[in-house]
């Protein structure tokens, strides 16, 4: 009875501050949007923009709209005996911090409806000027990060040449007025719900003069990677990670702030906010350690158990899932063409040419122009790939910026080597060119030896990339194969079927009691092995 009316009660304010939640602003006018989006149209004094309750919350709408679920379940040899990460501690419903989150990150109920306006700044010259990818590549992915939130659309994009992206307002005064004009003659034709500046963060006083002007909320990279890492977060470990994603951008925003204007416009924190944000903060932290020290559990037991770990990375949507699902063909495992599916590192077991059982592990995608604030927090699940034996980096050899993504992954891999301790070489990297189905026959790249060419979806090159993971695990493992002459129904026989991986048996021809088996054996089991059975005093 307690149970059903504290799940009534609990229904009731949910649905009332989903409700609230809505709450967008159009220009003058305010308008009310419930969930199937028909605008109510009300005029409001004061408007706030309020984000989801919650991230549980987040979670049920995730699930409401890709009904996947149960993509974190994991397949494990069987005595590995993965475990979960106990259900966390801190509170991430926090009604309070909620509402300054919300405040402060622009960020959005997913159920609603937005249709974003999508700016891509850029420099034409100097030490600002993105080297690597053109404005265009720039505003595509800008698009991609609006179109992975579910209900979210692009109204119109465009791209806009700066001197610098410094300025006070970011953009001139004439750059304003043309994006105003142009921004009212969107609005006439479809109402514009938020703008979207593809820049790394937006300072405070950009970002407030930017609201004030357009009269739109105004999201930056930041934000809008917040919002999605909030929906694929299904785990508490992900969950706990995007918590404190997010503290630094709130305190660098009250950093920022002019104490005065931020007053008046509610957004610096009272002392109960700054106090909230403190203790969140400092919970957050107690618990991302309690993560590590769960995932060196984990991996102490992986070591136990002796299997070699091959990481799988890349930038965000080059393959990793869909690879890992070709090569240990788990069925399970479903990729999805979304940025930043993979929010936890999950671990799947899968087996080699020579028959040796290995563990693949699924990690968190890359992307760039992020402030390191933001990947950091990741570090604990990282640590896993940097720990691993091999490496194996995912690039999408169909992206046109395929360069300018490897790059940003084979540095974020050696600034994360700094940052983690034990750390002191990056494991063997093999590169694996993936998407190749989706080049025409004519620009298909030659066969290189420091890259394998594959497509995980139509299971194409993936021989030869297992034999090339093969060829270095062995190495870096201390593996060898080696082949034993053992009695035909011996107990060696059973001892090596439990603890080495059998690649061949055959009769011996010159004993009939004998047999020849072929194993992939370390050097410890091959010590363990002769102890056991070939010892003076064994009979
Ligand atoms: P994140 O978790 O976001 O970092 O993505 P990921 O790197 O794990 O990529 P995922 O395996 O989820 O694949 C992303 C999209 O690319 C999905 O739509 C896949 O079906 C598609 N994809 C992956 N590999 C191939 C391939 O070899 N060929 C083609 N045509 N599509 C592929």
């Amino acid at each position: 009875m307690w149970v059903k009316s504290f799940a009534t009660i609990r229904n009731t304010t949910a649905f009332i501050f989903n409700r609230i939640a809505s709450i967008n602003f159009i220009g003058e006018q305010r308008i009310l949007r419930d969930f199937k989006g028909h605008a109510l149209s009300i005029r409001l004094k004061y408007v706030q923009h309020k984000g989801v309750k919650g991230i549980r919350n987040r979670k049920s709408a995730y699930e409401q709209f890709s009904r996947d679920a149960n993509e974190t379940k994991t397949s494990m040899p069987k005595d590995f005996g993965e475990e979960v990460y106990p259900e966390d501690s801190v509170n991430l419903n926090d009604r309070v911090y909620e509402e300054l989150v919300s405040n402060v990150m622009n960020i959005s109920p997913t159920s609603s409806t937005q249709n974003v306006f999508v700016i891509q700044p850029y420099v034409k010259w100097g030490s600002e000027r993105n080297t690597l990818s053109t404005p265009l590549d720039q505003l595509e992915e800008a698009k991609k990060l609006i179109t992975s939130l579910p209900n979210w659309r692009v109204g119109h994009a465009i791209k806009i040449p700066l001197e610098t992206l410094n300025r006070k307002a970011l953009f001139g005064s004439g750059k304003i007025e043309e994006l105003k004009k142009l921004l009212n003659e969107h609005n006439a034709k479809e109402t514009l719900t938020c703008i979207f500046i593809s820049k790394s963060t937006l300072s405070f006083a950009q970002k407030h003069f930017l609201e004030e002007t357009f009269k739109l909320p105004v999201l930056d990279r930041y934000t809008v990677v917040i919002q999605i890492l909030r929906l694929h977060a299904i785990s508490a470990e992900a969950r706990l990670q995007v918590a404190m994603a997010e503290i630094p951008y709130l305190w660098a925003q009250a950093k920022d702030a002019n104490p005065t204007l931020a007053r008046k416009q509610g957004y610096l924190y009272s002392d109960a906010q700054r106090d909230i944000l403190k203790s969140r903060e400092r919970k957050l932290r107690q618990e991302l350690e309690r993560i590590r020290d769960h995932r060196r559990l984990l991996r102490n037991k992986r070591k136990q158990k002796n299997y070699p770990v091959i990481a799988v990375v890349g930038y965000t949507n080059a393959g990793k899932t869909s690879l890992i699902k070709a090569l240990t063909q788990e069925q399970n495992m479903q990729p999805r063409n979304q940025l930043f599916a993979t929010l936890d590192v999950t671990a799947h077991g899968g087996f080699l040419p020579c028959n040796l059982e290995v563990i693949y592990m699924d990690t968190v995608g890359f992307l760039s122009d992020l402030p390191t604030g933001l990947m950091e927090c990741f570090v604990a699940t990282l640590e896993d790939a940097m720990l691993a034996d091999i490496i194996l980096h995912v690039q999408d050899q169909s992206h046109r910026c395929k360069e300018a993504q490897r790059e940003h992954v084979v540095s974020t891999l050696q600034s994360l080597k700094n940052n983690i301790a034990g750390t002191h070489e990056i494991p063997p990297v093999i590169d694996v060119g993936n998407k190749i189905d989706l080049i025409s026959s004519h620009e298909q790249p030659q066969p290189r030896k420091d890259i394998f060419y594959v497509s995980a979806t139509e299971r194409t090159g993936l021989k030869e990339l297992t034999l090339e993971i093969e060829r270095q695990i062995l190495t870096v493992t201390g593996r060898r194969t080696i082949t034993m002459r053992v009695r035909n129904g011996g107990p060696e026989v059973a001892w090596l079927y439990k603890n080495t991986a059998v690649t061949n048996v055959r009769a011996d021809e010159a004993s009939a009691e004998h047999l020849l088996i072929t194993v992939v054996i370390d050097e410890l089991k091959m010590q363990q092995f002769k102890k056991e059975f070939l010892s003076a005093n064994h009979p």
